[in-house]
């Protein structure tokens, strides 16, 4: 595995290996791996030649409240995860190589970012699509990999792709989880013993009101008070949403048809848990 900091350098690769006609999968991360980011790799493995992994934690996309200062840094227990899962390249830019100047031209995501997480956190998707953007243009990739347990950044990246015609396949990745079905998370150490044994309730409930609605119940409202009964009654959590829309687009829908997610979050005492399930009714 190369391990590459300059755009030039990295381009100068990706040109080598498009000239020898070989397909690339990209895997774009903020660091701090985990099994999540490894199924990518492992899912872009089956499908192209060439495996590009980034690790940048991208400043423009933190809030002013946000942990950016103490976001996970660790680039040599990176490499050795990426370079065992099978990586070819691991770019790795800093700051200044990424924004060497302020930003002429500015993103702003109009759509698909005023609910669920987003609508708490202003202008974070903006710094997403705005260093995708960048991302894309130096690694072209012919397909691109991020997972499911973030439903809200694989809409928003659908429609950045979509809407400004990059020629690239944005592939949705399934969240991979426990045993007893709890999300993989890194915040999941935070959860004290009896919150882990209630967290699994989460993919539980959402798993209960798929069964529903695929027994014909059409009402949001009647699907989201049935999860709310259920966490109710298994975990100590505070609710902080339960919301079906329908997917990609993320819009409100009166009845359950066509593609809808169903999307949570439960904050216990020292984490805040997210889970979501896509169904196609
Ligand atoms: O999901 C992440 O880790 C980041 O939002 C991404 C997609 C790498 C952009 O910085």
């Amino acid at each position: 595995m190369k391990i590459i900091q300059n755009i030039k350098e990295m381009q100068q690769e990706i040109r080598y290996s498009k000239s020898l006609g070989k397909s690339i999968g990209f895997v774009p991360t903020m660091g701090a791996l985990h099994e999540g980011h490894l199924s990518l790799v492992k899912e872009a493995q089956r499908e192209n030649d060439i495996i590009v992994m980034s690790v940048f934690v991208n400043p423009l996309q933190f809030g002013p409240n946000e942990d950016f200062e103490c976001y996970p840094r660790n680039v040599e227990k990176d490499a050795a995860l990426a370079e065992d899962a099978g990586v070819h390249y691991l770019f790795y830019p800093d700051a200044s190589e990424m924004y060497p100047k302020p930003l002429s031209v500015k993103m702003l995501v109009k759509e698909r970012v005023n609910v669920l997480c987003g609508a708490k956190r202003e202008g974070h998707f903006d710094g997403v699509v705005t260093v995708l953007t960048k991302l894309f243009h130096i690694i072209q990739p012919e397909k691109v990999y991020f997972g499911l347990k973030d439903a809200q950044q694989i809409a928003v990246i659908e429609g950045l792709v979509e809407d400004y015609f990059f020629p690239i396949e944005v592939v949705r990745v399934p969240t991979v989880r426990e045993i007893d079905g709890l999300a993989k998370s890194s915040r999941n150490v935070y959860l004290s013993e009896t919150e882990r044994a209630e967290a699994p309730a989460l993919y539980e409930s959402l798993k209960r009101a798929k069964e529903k609605i695929e027994n014909g119940r059409d009402d949001p409202e009647e699907v989201k008070n049935s999860i709310k009964d259920f966490l109710s009654l298994h975990i100590t959590g505070a609710i902080d949403y339960i919301e079906i829309y329908s997917y990609p687009k993320l819009e409100r829908v009166e009845k359950l048809q066509g593609e809808i997610i169903i999307a949570l979050a439960v904050q216990f005492k020292e984490a805040r848990l997210i889970d979501n399930i896509i169904i196609n009714v």
